[in-house]
C-alpha cells in the first residue's frame, strides 16, 4: 500500500455486527472493503461443490490452491467469484456455513487465503477496512488500527436471526456458539484479539453508533500521522 493508506483490521465473532459496521466505516472514510469471510465461504463452497470430503483434511489441503477466488473490494458493492462465477448467494447457506469452520481450520487453506488477503491489502492506495478473525494478530500485523467487536451471545443470536429473517432464535444461538468454539479453538491461527486491538462491546450499541465510534478512531489514528 502507498505510505498515505491507512490499513484498519476490524476481528471479531459472529454477529457482532463486524460486516456491516466494515462496509459503512470503508465508504464513509473512501476506504476498500475486504470480507475475508466470504473468502473462506467460497473455499468451502468450491470444495462442496466438487466432492471433497469436509471431514477429510487432507483432501482440503491438496485442493487447497485449485480454486481461483477473486473479491471486489468496493464497499458499496463487494463481490466474489470463484472460477468467474458469482457466488455472493451460494457463500451464504445453511450448508456452506456448517461446513466453513472445518475448512478453514486447514492450514494450507490458511496460507493460501492470507497470501491473497496480504495482496490485496497491499494493493490498495487510499487504505482498506478488512474485517475477519485473525486479521489483527496474523494477516495485518502491522495495521494501523486494530478493532474487536465483542457481543453477548443473545445479542448475537438475536441479531443473526433477524438477517435469517425468522430463524428460531435458540437454534441459530447454539450453531453460532459450534462455530465460534471451533474458530476460537483451532490451531492454525484461531479467533484472538490482538494485544495491541481496541475492543468495542457492541451488546448495547446501535449500528450507528459502533460506526461512529470506529470512524472516529480511524481519524484519530489518521491525525496522529
Ligand atoms: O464472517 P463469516 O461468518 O462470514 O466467516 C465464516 C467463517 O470463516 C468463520 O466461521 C470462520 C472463518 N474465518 C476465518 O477462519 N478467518 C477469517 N479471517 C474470517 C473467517
Amino acid at each position: 500500500a502507498a505510505p498515505a493508506a491507512v490499513i484498519v483490521a476490524i476481528d471479531g465473532p459472529s454477529g457482532t455486527g463486524k460486516s456491516s459496521t466494515s462496509k459503512a466505516v470503508a465508504a464513509q472514510l473512501g476506504l476498500s472493503y475486504l470480507d475475508t469471510g466470504a473468502q473462506y465461504r467460497a473455499i468451502t463452497w468450491w470444495m462442496v461443490n466438487n466432492g471433497i470430503d469436509i471431514a477429510d483434511p487432507a483432501a482440503i489441503a491438496a485442493a487447497a490452491d485449485k480454486p481461483d477466488i477473486v473479491s471486489g473490494t468496493d464497499p458499496a458493492a463487494p463481490t466474489i467469484t470463484v472460477d468467474g462465477t458469482d457466488v455472493a448467494a451460494p457463500i451464504r447457506t445453511q450448508e456452506v456455513t456448517s461446513k466453513v469452520s472445518a475448512v478453514s481450520a486447514v492450514p494450507e487453506v490458511r496460507t493460501r487465503i492470507t497470501e491473497l488477503q496480504r495482496s490485496i491489502a497491499r494493493g490498495t492506495e487510499l487504505g482498506i477496512v478488512v474485517e475477519g478473525r485473525d486479521i489483527g494478530t496474523t494477516v495485518l500485523p502491522d495495521a494501523d488500527l486494530k478493532i474487536f467487536l465483542t457481543a453477548s451471545p443473545e445479542a448475537r443470536a438475536a441479531r443473526r436471526s433477524g438477517e435469517l429473517k425468522g430463524a428460531d432464535v435458540n437454534a441459530t444461538r447454539e450453531a453460532l456458539i459450534k462455530r465460534d468454539a471451533a474458530d476460537s479453538g483451532r490451531k492454525t491461527s484461531p479467533l484472538a484479539k490482538a494485544g495491541d486491538a481496541v475492543e468495542v462491546d457492541t451488546t448495547e450499541l446501535s449500528l450507528q453508533q459502533v460506526i461512529e465510534c470506529v470512524v472516529t478512531l480511524v481519524e484519530e489514528k489518521r491525525a496522529e500521522r
